[in-house]
């Protein structure tokens, strides 16, 4: 039975993280972390994805659009209570469905296609995603009896000093056959110290059942870590890292020192391009081929660099489209900027892009030579093959006809000027 739906659980307050805002709408390498989830879920396959949402329901709606829906868990009882929240939108569906919790980001798709071809081929009532890690503190432990078969999870708070010696865990990622979740949860009480609804006791139920229940153990046991404090993020932060960088190394992009490197997510960087130490791309910045970034330089949101062109050291770029072979080698801020081809950039180069109201934008034509610490006051506009004199500034509105040579606060148009380079 093919699995149609994922409910992903983000309705809990996430106190542990000591923070004024939702858990789930932190940001992991530029990305809120329930992006995650939703993402991996739509990646394996599923075309419904609901969200069950407490408190932040609307910031959670606005962030989704219309494009997944956010059923409102109005107590927070738990788990279990979360699914039941949900159960309009799975209640009637005939084959299973996928249980997410929305603080595990490093579920991918890849792990999630796994545990749901397991799932469909085993004829279980339910798959948990279960892993071995080295400190299963706070997770729920997997049980299972003398012949391997899982019986039950157990939580930390619940556990035997003998259950919780268990170092296999509970992802809080599942598949379940929809209408024996529904019958399971329908017998879960209170659970007795945290006096909440355990998805967790689901499985305990359709185990006694003698129904048939599986773990699937994932390959990469770190899949199944969740975030409940700051540490916990900045955890899995290093492993979502780790595996941008290790995407960029399989596509032909050279990383010299990747623990220094840091890429957000959806970033496209081109074969033969080297990253240098210590540099920093946001999230969706593209990168053509052989180009040389860094070392120490920042590349922001919205940003191009076609192929060839060189960003070095204590650059900063945000929002801004650099050409082909262009160099912008030295301390400088390039900030809502169109820069040409084979443009070279001066040290210490600065586009003044905001005037304390609005961003301007600076567009720089082809083969343009700009002179050491030019300030461009935006918006300015430098037709193909301008030359800056050093420390010139160009003021407010200027726009600089081709192949003219300009110089001096405020810059002039030298007098017949051609600039033959
Ligand atoms: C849960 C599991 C645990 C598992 C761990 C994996 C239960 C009882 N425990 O523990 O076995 O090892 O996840 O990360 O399920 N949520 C709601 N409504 C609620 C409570 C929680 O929507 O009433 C959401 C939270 O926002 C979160 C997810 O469900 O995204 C899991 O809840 P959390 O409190 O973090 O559970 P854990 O203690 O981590
Ligand atoms: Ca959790």
């Amino acid at each position: 039975m093919k699995t149609a739906c994922a409910v992903i659980l983000a309705a809990g307050e996430g106190t542990r993280m000591k923070s004024d805002f939702p858990k789930v709408l932190h940001e992991v390498l530029g990305k809120p972390l329930i992006t995650y989830p939703v993402e991996a879920a739509r990646g394996a396959g599923i075309s419904k994805v609901v969200l069950v949402g407490g408190s932040n329901r609307a910031v959670l709606q606005k962030l989704f659009e219309k494009k997944t829906r956010v059923v409102l868990q109005s107590k927070r009882l738990g788990t279990g209570h979360a699914v039941l929240a949900a159960a309009a939108e799975w209640k009637s569906s005939r084959g299973n469905l996928l249980i997410m919790p929305g603080d595990a980001p490093l579920a991918d798709a890849e792990t999630l296609r796994a545990l749901l071809k397991q799932h469909e081929s085993s004829g279980a009532r339910a798959t948990v995603l279960s892993a071995a890690i080295e400190n299963p503190r706070g997770y729920g432990r997997i049980i299972r009896d003398a012949s391997g078969d899982v019986i039950a999870i157990r939580e930390e708070l619940d556990a035997s000093t003998e259950e919780k010696a268990v170092c296999e865990v509970n992802s809080g990622i599942y598949v379940f056959d929809a209408r024996s979740l529904w019958n399971a949860l329908a017998l879960i009480r209170k659970s007795a110290k945290k006096k909440e609804y355990y998805l967790t006791d689901a499985v305990e139920i359709l185990a006694r059942q003698g129904l048939k229940v599986n773990a699937f153990t994932a390959r990469k046991s770190e899949v199944v870590l969740g975030v409940n404090n700051r540490l916990d993020l900045s955890v899995v932060t290093k492993y979502l890292l780790r595996r941008n960088i290790e995407k960029q190394l399989e596509a032909g992009v050279t990383v010299i020192d990747p623990g220094t490197v840091y890429i957000e997510e959806d970033v496209r960087i081109g074969r033969d391009t080297v990253i240098y130490p210590f540099t920093y791309i946001e999230k969706g910045v593209a990168i053509g081929s052989q180009c040389k970034i860094g070392p120490f330089c920042k590349i922001r949101a919205d940003s191009t660099i076609a192929d060839g062109a060189e960003i070095g050291s204590f650059v900063e770029i945000v929002r801004s489209k650099i050409g082909s072979k262009t160099r912008v080698k030295h301390l400088s801020y390039i900030g809502d900027a169109i820069l040409g081809k084979d443009v070279n950039v001066g040290a210490g180069t600065i586009t003044a892009n905001y005037d304390g109201k609005n961003k301007h934008q600076t567009r720089v034509g082809d083969r343009a030579f700009i002179g050491s610490d030019t300030v461009l006051i935006a918006p300015v506009r430098l037709g193909s093959g301008v030359k800056t004199g050093a420390g010139s500034v160009l003021t407010r509105n200027s726009d600089i006809p081709a192949g003219k040579v300009v110089v001096g606060i405020p810059a002039r148009i030298l007098k017949g000027s051609v600039n033959k380079k």
